[in-house]
């Protein structure tokens, strides 16, 4: 299906893995997103890119009860899109960017070309087998984190899988790119962050799944033991489940129970008794 949109696309090819998961995604839910006015990026590439079919594939995925793709007033913003005129303005940059409590998202970028120095293949297991690849690593605090919490996992036998960790700038903007080709560009921002704004190039967050779930990121991943286990025990090891249920309207993103972000324990651990956002937390709460 979404896959076959991407055949001869090269640029992407040792993405697929990357791009199956984006597009397995169930996207069910629909809220209001920033504009695209709202971001520093050349929309004109995107929509010239975007394939007519493409709104159509992501239609067809939720046959269930989806509420997009109709109703949305977007189209109108989507109209007066010939926008040129309206100046994007630049996302903030974070002043920490490798500080483990660096809050990025929608209005906070990381400085361009962001890498941190210390990324480490953490030994646990992958998604994708054994390789020595960007998206297997995490920074040394994190890696090591995660590394415990999947063994003490293990032992009470729950069994995890890495499946994405660290993303450089431009492999976010390919994902993200071939998001909107593939889903258009409502459903793209619902469930992937803008090059420069994602967690995944702190190398700070990990998407994590099981083979309860055929090891892919989807919301059913919640209800499954390995879910609840990490949705539960998380924080002891200084991760937050980042996109909660319902919180789209603070977060900005779709309900991602497998996106996994270090923020270390004492963090973690008030952000979880406390029921928060991390925008809670830090005190930053914008309204979508
Ligand atoms: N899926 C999250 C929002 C990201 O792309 O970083
Ligand atoms: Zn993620």
């Amino acid at each position: 299906m979404g896959l076959s949109l991407l055949a001869g696309c090269t640029a992407f090819e040792n993405l697929l893995d990357e791009k199956e998961v984006l597009i397995g995604t169930q996207h069910a839910t629909k809220t209001a997103v920033p504009q695209m006015a709202d971001y520093d990026m050349d929309w004109n590439v995107f929509f010239e890119k975007e394939p007519d079919d493409g709104e159509d594939v992501a239609a067809a995925e939720d046959d269930t009860e989806d509420p997009a793709n109709e109703e949305e007033p977007a189209e109108e913003e989507k109209t007066e899109e010939p926008e040129e005129s309206a100046e994007p303005e630049a996302i903030p940059v974070v002043a920490n960017p490798g500080a483990m409590n660096v809050m990025v998202n929608k209005f906070w970028s990381l400085p361009e070309g962001y890498r941190p120095a210390d990324l480490i293949k953490p030994n646990v297991l992958f998604s994708f087998g054994d390789e020595n690849s960007d998206r297997s690593k995490l920074r040394a605090e994190a890696a090591e984190s995660l590394e415990i919490m999947f063994n003490v996992a293990k032992g009470e036998g729950i069994e995890l899988y890495a499946r994405s960790g660290f993303r450089s700038y431009e492999t976010q903007e390919a994902i993200f790119k071939n998001e909107v080709a593939t889903f258009g560009y409502e459903q793209a921002v619902l469930y992937v962050a803008l090059p420069g704004t994602s967690e995944h190039q702190t190398g700070l967050a990990m998407d994590i799944t099981a083979k309860s779930v055929g090891l892919e990121l989807v919301e059913a991943f919640e209800g499954t033991a390995e879910g609840k286990w990490l949705a539960a025990n998380a924080h002891h090891y200084g991760f937050i489940l980042r996109y909660p249920k319902g919180k789209t309207n603070i977060t900005g993103y779709a309900f991602e129970p497998w996106h996994f972000r270090y923020v270390g324990v004492d963090v973690a651990g008030e952000i979880y008794t406390k029921g928060l956002t991390f925008e809670e937390y830090m005190g930053d709460v914008r309204e979508f």
